[in-house]
């Protein structure tokens, strides 16, 4: 993509959108009313609204390195708390992507100074889930486990906040795991049991 050409670009497609209907930008300033929060991996690959077919004003977005929900990181716990407080949203999305380099970095030995402690959370998982994961002998298929079982512990990080156990419970707020197959082009559902996720943890992260 040259830079240059990006105002342009933007040009075209305010005239295209323009000439479909002509409110189109100042009903889109109206405000937000967003259905699903999105937690992807930043991946230029892996396009949030592209993937999913939707439109401005449709997903809250937040995008990191491998998608990850750390209890640390203000900016994920702030989204997903205006996302679930504030906007209302259904449903929080985490969606993971095959071939994922965060993820493939945190199975080398290798320093990557300030992406450490990072990577270090995708590492925790792998410690969680070795067993099953030692058990592939195959590269890829345990590389690829990995990023569906990191998916998975991302999920139960969303369920671990209090607005999100309260939205749960008070409204029926629902929390998916999903991997975008960047060889296919395909969504791929894990079908998380979020009922038995919470079980699971509820002993110890229970707060509302
Ligand atoms: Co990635």
């Amino acid at each position: 993509m040259d830079i240059n050409s990006i105002f342009d670009e933007n040009k075209a497609w305010v005239d295209k959108k323009v000439k479909v209907d002509a409110n189109y930008f100042q009903e889109l300033s109206k405000g937000q009313n967003p259905e699903i929060l999105y937690i992807g991996c930043s991946d230029s690959r892996v396009t949030a609204e592209e993937l999913m077919g939707a439109k401005p004003g449709e997903a809250f977005v937040h995008r990191n390195i491998a998608n990850m929900v750390s209890n640390l990181d203000l900016s994920a716990m702030s989204v997903i708390n205006y996302a679930v407080k504030y906007l209302k949203v259904d449903h929080i999305v985490v969606c993971g992507h095959y071939y994922c380099g965060g993820v493939k970095a945190a199975m080398e030995s290798k320093d990557l100074g300030i992406l450490n402690p990072w990577l270090r959370s995708i590492r925790d998982v792998y410690r969680l889930h070795r067993v099953e994961l030692n058990k592939i002998a195959d590269d890829e298929e345990r590389y690829k486990r990995l990023v569906e079982l990191n998916v998975e512990e991302q999920c139960i990080n969303v369920l671990k906040t209090a607005e999100v156990q309260l939205a749960y419970r008070n409204r029926g707020l629902k929390v998916h795991a999903w991997v975008f197959d960047i060889h296919s082009g395909n969504l791929i559902n894990l079908n998380l049991d979020i009922e038995k996720a919470l079980k699971d943890i509820r002993e110890i992260y229970h707060l509302e």
